[in-house]
């Protein structure tokens, strides 16, 4: 069903995210026939295109970050040829009166801040005294959004001079995954695993959410930020509240932000015991952390484990592990609920540990598995094995599948219909700051390197030891 007509302007338009995620994810909406033909799609940078160049280069993107199977010819063109640019100036007054003469005054406007934190406060104010700040703006911000506490309230308060909460869509991509949303109806929409979701039947939870590639391309912005603010801040964050957050009243963006706000206040503070932080050296073939960003004395981290907890009737004795990291063995992110053993086993002392976990799988195949124990076939007795009820969504969902929306397509689409529900809010932005300040200040002051380990391998061995100490151990990188 085809959204209202709407303009959308892409501050940054010819960047990395842009031509990565923002371009090609409009380009599939488009496809599936969402975008209607008076929507208007305006790139705004500072490069010297016009609109016949913005869009030969918006065509380029297409073809290298669109699925094959969507990239006809005809169907591209017709697509860039709703796109506009403007050359624009976010410091300067260049651009400012051809974008505003080209806006609709009469539908929704989204502003897409597709730059660096320190160009927000230009263009918001810029947006306000062009006239283009009214009720119907909404303006799209990215992550880092801020680089601590302080920094994110200052964010806050200043977007706050020109835009009500309400018209801050602030991204958090892991949102709008397929998987992450399919958490949710898991949770609230099925009776079998809500009742057991509390301290009384989970063992403890783990997040993994590792990656192959390295931090090249980066280097600048990832090593002031490290693994704990580019990761752990937001997007394990975000996981880690909707596995814990109590069921929202309806599925409306306050009543779901709120419960989220619930668990990241409830955290337990970290000790630096419960924690370990990693860097990664050369292997297999690949230069180590230091030499990709080309500093020999960063102490940033590239992987964090931690161990936490949430001090609420729910989930108090229920521990949390948390773990990410570059350069690992394989590029997988999983959430796993492992239950507690059945009270007592009739089937003997020999039968075994056998736990049921529910996984949901965000990478590399979609899905979720629930590990159920049965008895191996055969005539041998009463003997036990676990084996996984699996529903890949690929599998399972038949032909298509394969084309589960990107995150940024679902994220788009609600930005113009004006949908929050998917989006962080300022208070839960800056709460998650202020757990993440305390354990950063912490190693801060310790001053000690991040550990070592290889590239390819699944990070310090120091990060087994925080479960094996526990009695618990993490769940393969595979
Ligand atoms: C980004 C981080 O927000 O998320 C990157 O800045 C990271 O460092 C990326 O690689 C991971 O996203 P995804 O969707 O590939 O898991």
């Amino acid at each position: 069903i085809p959204v209202d007509p709407f303009d959308l302007v892409v501050f940054g338009g010819t960047g990395d995210l842009a031509r990565r995620k923002i371009l090609p994810a409009l380009y599939r909406r488009f496809c599936a026939g969402q975008i209607p033909d008076e929507a208007n799609i305006i790139g705004a940078a500072r490069s010297e295109f016009d609109d016949a160049g913005y869009r030969a280069f918006v065509r380029d993107t297409i073809l290298e970050f669109a699925p094959v199977t969507l990239c006809e010819d005809g169907a591209i063109d017709t697509f860039c040829d709703r796109v506009r640019y403007i050359k624009l100036d976010a410091r300067g007054d260049e651009g400012w009166e051809a974008l505003a003469r080209i806006i609709h005054a009469d539908r929704v406007r989204a502003f897409y801040f597709s730059v660096g934190p320190q160009l927000f406060a230009d263009l918001a104010e810029r947006l306000h005294r062009h006239g283009m700040a009214s009720g119907e703006t909404r303006i799209v911000v990215e992550k880092p959004f801020g680089h601590d506490l302080a920094s994110a309230r200052e964010l806050n308060t200043m977007l706050a001079r020109h835009f009500d909460e309400t018209q801050i869509y602030r991204i958090d991509h892991y949102l709008g995954k397929e998987t992450v949303q399919n958490l949710m109806a898991i949770r609230f929409a099925n009776m079998l695993f809500e009742p057991l979701w509390n301290s009384q039947y989970v063992d403890h939870i783990q997040i993994t959410v590792a990656e192959s590639m390295g931090v090249a391309g980066r280097e600048e912005f990832y090593d002031r930020a490290g693994a704990m603010r580019d990761m752990m801040q937001n997007h394990m964050m975000q996981l880690l509240c909707l596995i814990a957050m109590e069921p929202p009243a309806k599925f409306e963006p306050d009543a779901v932000r709120d419960e989220k706000l619930k668990v990241i206040r409830a955290l337990d503070t970290v000790v630096l015991d419960d924690i370990v932080r990693g860097q990664y050296e050369a292997g297999e073939d690949k230069p180590g952390y230091l030499d990709d960003v080309g500093n020999s004395e960063s102490t940033t981290e590239s992987f964090v484990a931690l161990k936490t907890g949430i001090g609420n009737w729910r989930w108090a004795g229920t521990p949390f592990y948390l773990r990410t990291g570059k350069r690992l063995r394989a590029r997988t992110s999983e959430i796993a609920v492992v239950f507690k053993d059945a009270p007592h086993s009739i089937f003997g002392a020999d039968a075994g540990r056998h736990a049921n976990i529910l996984t949901i799988v965000l990478q590399p195949n979609e899905g979720i598995e629930l590990g159920v124990t049965i008895k191996e076939p055969g005539p041998g007795g009463m003997r036990l094995i676990d084996v996984p009820l699996d529903m890949s969504f690929a599998e399972t969902l038949g032909p298509g599948a394969e084309l589960v929306p990107d995150a940024y397509e679902r994220l788009i689409m609600d930005v113009i219909r004006g949908n929050q529900t998917l989006f962080m809010r300022g208070d839960e932005v800056e709460a998650a700051w202020r757990w993440t300040d305390p354990i950063i200040a912490q190693w801060e002051e310790k001053g000690e390197r991040p550990l070592p380990y290889e590239s390819g391998s699944t990070g310090p061995e120091d990060a087994l030891a925080l479960m094996h100490r526990d009695g618990r151990r993490w769940r393969e990188i595979r």
